[in-house]
């Protein structure tokens, strides 16, 4: 389902929709990387279901693409349709998505699915997660907290452990990113909550190793030393990138949850 180069190599195509921007880029599937430079719109708001797919389509055209494109949404995707709208507009939930993406992309193969899951599809296969074996789970902290659960390359979709219930409050109301800037946290106040919920995690779901991505684990070197959960935590290494390369891939292995 990829495009094969004249070089032999394998390219995709990878779009990330988020709350500020509508990212998408050509990806080396072998390498797991960007080729060049993404290409971003801002998010329209709002951000219903026909205005983000216009801005996918303009993403798209910028590179001339015409093969298969992944796409994903910070939202369980399940049978297709879109089941919650968290941090997104409210018009997504019920939205059949495969029909929405098509009218504007034209007949392609598409892939849509959460944007954690995205992630970590991409870093268990081409980042902090390669070449370890186990149960990986890859937790996004920003304006929400999304979560991949991921065993030996294979995905359980959907697990959406930013909701889970942690000592009475949601992770993502606890430990997100943007919970640490509302309430001007220092590193070590914000690493507290961080611990409260990993350690829930580990309870629960016995992973192997958590890698976290999100802008702030650029600044990992700050806070993951501060962390007291039992499970090694390491940063997302292919940063910004991570839901990118993981949409190529899915549309490229047909992987649509
Ligand atoms: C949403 C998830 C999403 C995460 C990160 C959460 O609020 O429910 O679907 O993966 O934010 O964007």
């Amino acid at each position: 389902m990829a495009v094969t180069q004249a070089s032999g190599v394998k390219h995709g195509f990878g779009v990330d929709v988020g709350g500020s921007g509508i990212k998408g880029g050509i990806v080396d599937l072998d390498a797991g990387q960007l080729v060049g430079d993404r290409f971003k719109v801002l998010t329209p708001h709002p951000a219903t279901p026909q205005s983000v797919a216009s801005g996918v389509r303009e993403v798209v055209d910028h590179f001339g693409w015409t093969g298969p494109v992944g796409i994903t949404l910070p939202a369980v995707i399940a049978a297709g349709v879109c089941r919650t709208a968290a941090n997104i507009d409210p018009a997504w939930i019920g939205t059949e998505v495969y029909p929405l993406f098509a009218a504007e992309l034209g007949d392609r193969d598409l892939a849509v699915l959460n944007d954690a899951d995205a992630a970590g599809i991409a870093e268990d296969a081409h980042g902090a997660g390669h070449g370890r074996n186990g149960v990986t789970m890859l937790l996004t902290l920003g304006t929400g907290i999304g979560s991949a659960i991921i065993q030996n390359g294979v995905l359980l979709p959907n697990t959406e452990l930013g909701h889970l219930e942690v000592d009475g409050k949601e992770a993502e109301h606890r430990a997100s990113s943007k919970v640490k800037e509302d309430k001007d946290w220092s590193y070590q106040r914000w690493a507290k909550e961080v611990s409260l919920v990993l350690e829930t995690y580990e309870k629960l779901f016995w992973p192997d190793l958590f890698i976290v991505g999100g802008g702030i684990s650029r600044k990992a070197d700050k806070w993951i030393p501060m962390l007291t959960n039992r499970v090694p935590v390491v940063p997302a290494e292919l940063r910004n990138n991570a839901g990118l390369v993981g949409a190529a891939m899915a549309v490229d292995t047909g992987l649509r949850p």
